[in-house]
Order: C-alpha cells, then sequence, then structure tokens
C-alpha cells in the first residue's frame, strides 16, 4: 500500500526521499509524489505513475534543493489514480503538505463543513480533506503544527499513517499514526521518517517504531517528542537498534526480487528453525511456544486467521495440527472472520499468520478474537509490525525482508515454523510416538538441503514456462497436504502473470472443474509419492482422457505419473506432511518464469500491494 518518506536534516531531502521511494516500490503503487522546501517557497511535484516517472518530472518542473521534505507512493482509495490525486497535498493557504497512507472514514462530513467555511478542494482524496482540518484548527486557536494536527486527528475516524510539515516552520515534521505503520529513523542531527526501515536502513540502524494512536513532533537540534494523540500523554521514545542490513533488501545479482527471494530458501527455512530445532537431542525449543504450553495444550481448538499466501500456509498446519497434535483446526479468511460474528471461546487459541504483521483485515481479526477472550499466537516474519505487538505470543519466521509482492519464502518459513509448533505439541500431548517424532526432527533439518535440490529443477521449469506461457487459464490440482499448495500454486501464476487460474483439490475436479479441460487447458498436478497416490494417478488419467495437458510435480524415480504426464519435474522425496515445502517450489519457478516471459512486472504486480493497511 502507500508508502511514505520524509526528511529533515543537513543531507538533500531529494535523493534521500526517491532513493526511499524506490524501497518502498515493493509494497504496490500507482503514482508518486515529493515535495521540497527550498528556503523559499515549496517545490511540488507528483504524477500518475511509477517513482522513474517522478524522478523525470520532477527533475524538469522542480529546484531540487532543500533539506526538508516528504514523498509518496499512492495506491488508490479514494479517487483514481491521476496527478490531481496523488500526494503530498498542500493545505489552502499554501503552508502545509501531507503525505498520508490509510482511510479517513468521515472525510465526507468534514469535507462539507470544509467547503462551508469557504474551502476550496482540487482532488477527490480524503486526504486532501485532513491537510485542510489540520490548517483550519491551526488558524482558529492559533495553534503549533503538532497541537493542531492532533486536534484534527481527534476528530478523524479511520486510519492513517502521516508525515506532515509547515513551509513557515522548516525546521519541523509532524508524523502519526493508527492502523498504518510509521518508523522513525534517527541519525546525527537528522531524522527520517518511513513506512518501514527500508528507505533510511543505509544512514542509521536506530529506529523509533511509533505505536497506534501516537504521533511524533520532529525538529531539528531537539528532542523528539512522541505524544499520545487521544490523551496528549508523552511517551518515553524507544529506540531500537535495526538488525536489517542494506544487502538483504538489494537484489543481490538477481533479476527479480521474487527470484531472489526463491533462491533464499534453503537458507531462510534454516534460519527459521536454527536455535529451534535440536534433532540429535530430540527437542524443539521455542520460547513463545513454552511460555504457554498449557493454553495449547488445553486449546478446545485452533483457529487459524490469514489472508493470501498466509492463509494457504495456515491450510497447511490445519493437516498437520490434526495429524500431528489431534487438535481440531479451522482456518478462516481473516476478513471474514471479522465481520461474520464469529464464535470464540477463552478455550480457543488463535494462530494469526503474516509476513508483513500489517494486514488490516488480520489486525482487526486479532483484536476481535482479543476482546472475545482468546489467546492469540503471532506467526509473522516483521520484527516490531503491528501484529506482532498486538499478538499475546508469537514466532518470528526470521525470513528476512520479502520484497516481491508475490510471497515465496513467506510460505516456506511460516510453514517450518507452524510444523515445529505442531511437533512440540504432538510430543507434550503424546500424540505422535517417539520414533516418528525423531523421524520428523531428522526429515525437517533436512529440508534446506531437499528445497535446494527442488530448485534445480529451475531449467526444467523455465522450459515448461516457455510452452504454456500464453495459456489464457490453468488449473492446479493438489491432495491432502497438497492441496493448499495447488491453491497457492494458482495464486502465484494469477497475481504475477495475470492467467487467470484455480487451484482444487484434485478429487473436486469430478464436481465441476473437469469440465474446463481440453486439449487448451494446462493441468498442473502436485504427485508427490505419498498417501493416496494411486487417487490421484487417476485423476490423471482422467484428465488425459479428455485431453489435458498435465503438468506433474513428481518424487524422484517416479515411473506412473511419468509415463501419463506431457511433463514432469522431480523433486526429492520426504514424508507427507513435509512435502509442501518442496512441491511448492517449482510452481514458484514456474509462475515466475511465465510472468517474465510475459514481460510483467513480476516484483510489482497491478493493482496489488505487498502489505495490505487498508480493508
Ligand atoms: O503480509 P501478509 O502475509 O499478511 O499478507 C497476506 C496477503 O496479502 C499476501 O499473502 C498476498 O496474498 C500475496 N500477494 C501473495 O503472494
Amino acid at each position: 500500500m502507500c508508502g511514505i518518506v520524509g526528511y529533515i536534516g543537513h543531507r538533500e531531502a531529494y535523493p534521500v526521499i526517491i532513493k526511499g521511494l524506490k524501497r518502498l516500490e515493493y509494497r504496490g503503487y500507482d503514482s508518486a509524489g515529493v515535495v521540497l522546501y527550498d528556503g523559499t517557497d515549496l517545490k511540488l511535484s507528483k504524477t500518475k505513475g511509477k517513482v522513474s516517472d517522478l524522478e523525470a518530472r520532477a527533475e524538469k518542473e522542480i529546484s531540487l534543493n532543500g533539506s526538508i521534505g516528504i514523498g509518496h507512493t499512492r495506491w488508490a482509495t479514494h479517487g483514481v489514480p491521476n496527478d490531481v490525486n496523488s500526494h503530498p497535498h498542500v493545505s489552502n493557504s499554501g503552508n502545509l503538505v501531507i503525505v498520508h497512507n490509510g482511510i479517513i472514514e468521515n472525510y465526507e462530513p468534514l469535507k462539507k463543513e470544509l467547503i462551508k467555511r469557504g474551502y476550496v478542494f482540487h482532488s477527490d482524496t480524503d486526504t486532501e480533506v485532513l491537510v485542510n482540518l489540520i490548517e483550519e484548527v491551526k488558524k482558529q486557536d492559533n495553534l503549533k503544527l503538532g497541537k493542531a494536527v492532533q486536534v484534527a486527528l481527534n476528530q478523524v475516524v479511520g486510519a492513517y499513517a502521516i508525515a506532515v510539515f509547515d513551509k513557515e516552520r522548516p525546521n519541523e515534521i509532524v508524523a502519526a499514526r493508527l492502523g498504518s505503520p510509521l518508523a522513525i529513523g534517527v541519525g546525527k542531527d537528522e531524522f527520517f521518517v518511513a513506512s518501514d526501515a527500508s528507505p533510511f536502513i543505509e544512514y542509521t540502524s536506530n529506529a523509533i517504531y511509533l505505536e497506534d494512536e501516537e504521533m511524533a513532533i520532529i525538529r531539528l537540534h531537539k528532542p523528539l517528542k512522541i505524544r499520545k494523540i487521544k490523551d496528549d500523554t508523552l511517551v518515553d521514545p524507544y529506540i531500537q537498534e535495526l538488525q536489517m542490513n542494506l544487502e538483504q533488501i538489494e537484489k543481490g545479482g538477481y533479476d527479480h526480487f521474487m527470484l531472489k527471494e526463491i533462491y533464499e530458501q534453503p537458507s531462510v527455512i534454516k534460519d527459521t528453525y536454527r536455535g529451534r530445532l535440536h534433532a540429535n537431542e530430540g527437542l524443539i525449543k521455542m520460547a513463545g511456544i513454552e511460555d504457554n504450553l498449557q493454553k495449547f495444550l488445553n486449546a478446545d481448538r485452533i483457529l487459524i486467521i490469514a489472508c493470501g499466501t498466509s492463509w494457504h500456509a495456515g491450510l497447511v498446519a490445519e493437516y498437520i495440527f490434526e495429524e500431528f497434535a489431534r487438535i481440531p483446526v479451522e482456518v478462516e479468511y481473516a476478513s471474514e472472520f471479522r465481520y461474520r460474528n464469529p464464535i470464540v471461546r477463552p478455550t480457543d487459541v488463535v494462530i494469526a499468520i503474516s509476513q508483513s504483521g500489517e494486514t488490516a483485515d488480520t489486525l482487526a481479526a486479532i483484536k476481535l478474537a482479543k476482546e472475545q477472550g482468546a489467546f492469540v499466537f503471532g506467526v509473522c516474519n516483521v520484527v516490531g509490525s503491528s501484529i506482532s505487538r498486538e499478538t499475546h505470543a508469537g514466532a518470528y519466521t526470521h525470513a528476512g525482508p520479502e520484497i516481491g509482492v508475490a510471497s515465496t519464502k513467506a510460505f516456506t518459513t511460516q510453514i517450518t515454523v507452524l510444523t515445529l509448533i505442531a511437533l512440540r505439541l504432538a510430543q507434550a500431548k503424546g500424540t505422535m510416538n517417539n520414533s516418528d517424532f525423531h523421524r520428523y526432527l531428522q526429515e525437517l533439518e533436512l529440508i534446506p538441503e531437499k528445497v535446494a535440490e527442488a530448485l534445480e529443477t529451475n531449467l526444467v521449469a523455465q522450459t515448461i514456462a516457455a510452452v504454456y506461457k500464453d495459456a489464457p487459464n490453468a488449473l492446479y490440482l493438489g491432495r491432502g497436504y497438497n492441496f493448499p499448495v495447488a491453491l497457492e500454486g494458482a495464486l502465484k501464476l494469477k497475481e504475477i502473470s495475470y492467467i487467470h487460474a484455480e487451484g482444487y483439490p484434485a478429487a473436486e475436479m469430478k464436481h465441476g472443474p473437469i469440465a474446463l479441460i481440453d486439449e487448451s487447458m494446462p493441468v498442473f498436478i502436485i504427485a508427490p509419492q505419498q498417501e493416496h497416490y494411486d487417487k490421484i494417478v487417476s485423476n490423471i488419467q482422467e484428465i488425459k482422457s479428455r485431453s489435458g495437458k498435465i503438468i506433474a510435480v513428481v518424487t524422484k524415480g517416479d515411473t506412473q505419473v511419468k509415463a501419463l504426464a506431457d511433463h514432469v519435474i522431480e523433486i526429492p522425496a520426504t514424508s507427507d506432511a513435509l512435502s509442501p515445502l518442496l512441491t511448492t517450489i517449482p510452481l514458484q519457478l514456474l509462475s515466475y518464469h511465465i510472468a517474465v516471459m510475459r514481460e510483467c512486472n513480476v516484483d510489482q504486480p497491478r493493482n496489488l500491494a505487498k502489505s495490505v493497511t487498508v480493508e
């Protein structure tokens, strides 16, 4: 979703902001803008399109000097993506400028009121209403900027992360958040404001993450002040030392972040289980689980809430938890859960899964579950994210920054964490015998090597991609543990290549999708040698007899499916429950190559955002 970058200090603000906006491109956006104060006036440039379009335009139309400025990438909510609706927005006096991420739900009555008072609006955005509301409040009560922002925000309903400054006081930026992330980079005689730390990591590793309902008054050469928006209480700024480094957020020689992230999986899966999985000792140690073991053991059921790929990881976990730990599991889309008056009991354990830790629906579902007395455990990647702070306890996936909009390493590391939890619960409950428990620990330890082997299918995947790159539709089928992988495979294809794809449990094919099969339909079947292998072979025969094109992911050495399929991709053998960690790899590679061959924007697919901070 929208990205914010602000700078105040001793450097030229423009290059910091532009570079920072580029780092935030992964969030998804449709327009971009920047405003600087050059000592005499505001210099504003904004455009529909990419940050590179903004650069081209800004370099022609404004002077690029100034050591205070704010920039923005906009993902349209109110008002179509166009130059006028792009941020920053300027108040009617021409003094205040704002960038905003989120939605002001009550912008219409506020706008009407401001119009009555003589304000004129140029855009369709809720943001322009907010900046003029701040101006009005400031003028009416002769307030300083910080106070005016606070009073205005107390009139607003909705979600926001904002950065505002006043050209009449160009030594100050005011930032605030409610429901959308905002970090402040604290350097020597300089400050950065950004939607995440990536825009400022090369300048400082000291960061403050604003909490919901907090605002920061950032003044040069003065102590930074954080206040609660509602009651004005002063909060002690908590400065964290970031662990992230620049290399982690760059492409490292790969053409796309997605490919880099696909290839990182062997190492990040290892990072995920490092210090937690002790195969030789037959132990799993996860602080978040040990500290809350009784809650899990006493749970009547586990409710998993998530969106998108994280929801697919949750579905894999459903199979694993029920099989290993014999605890009933339900998996819910967070967006449905939060609005359907769900029954949540204090004896439920809720697991919220989110790569970004900022997904608005998941966050809202967590709050709802907590209100109803459930214990909520988070599985997040981004350290310090809203979801990791909102949950009672949790486990990080340690996948490192995922920049490509299409989740890849997030999926496999989420499954790794969830498998560790399920195994630990199975051990504690005695629902798995000792030898199986040890076998799983050893197999899990070998997964990174096997993922590396699965990555060797890249060339085969590329060759198959060339054959099917122009297909208008595709079907993905899998059974058991690999049904969610079929859903995930279809999601990967549709989101980055814009080919319509559907995932189905293979046995459900006969209840509808089989009608779609003809000689032009590629059917991607996940068919490793596992339980019900013979059933999936029958499904393949059914497809073959209707002339569908079969691309099968099989276990190395398979002969039966090989004899039937048009193409096979071989992956190493592992146990059924761990197979999604391997079967998903060739599907990621296939989608990637198809998207590249179709000349799609792999890392920033149209209309999509990396972290969906609005509902
Ligand atoms: O950050 P989250 O895991 O909460 O994000 C959830 C979905 O928005 C995300 O998985 C989305 O579906 C990806 N584009 C999938 O590749």
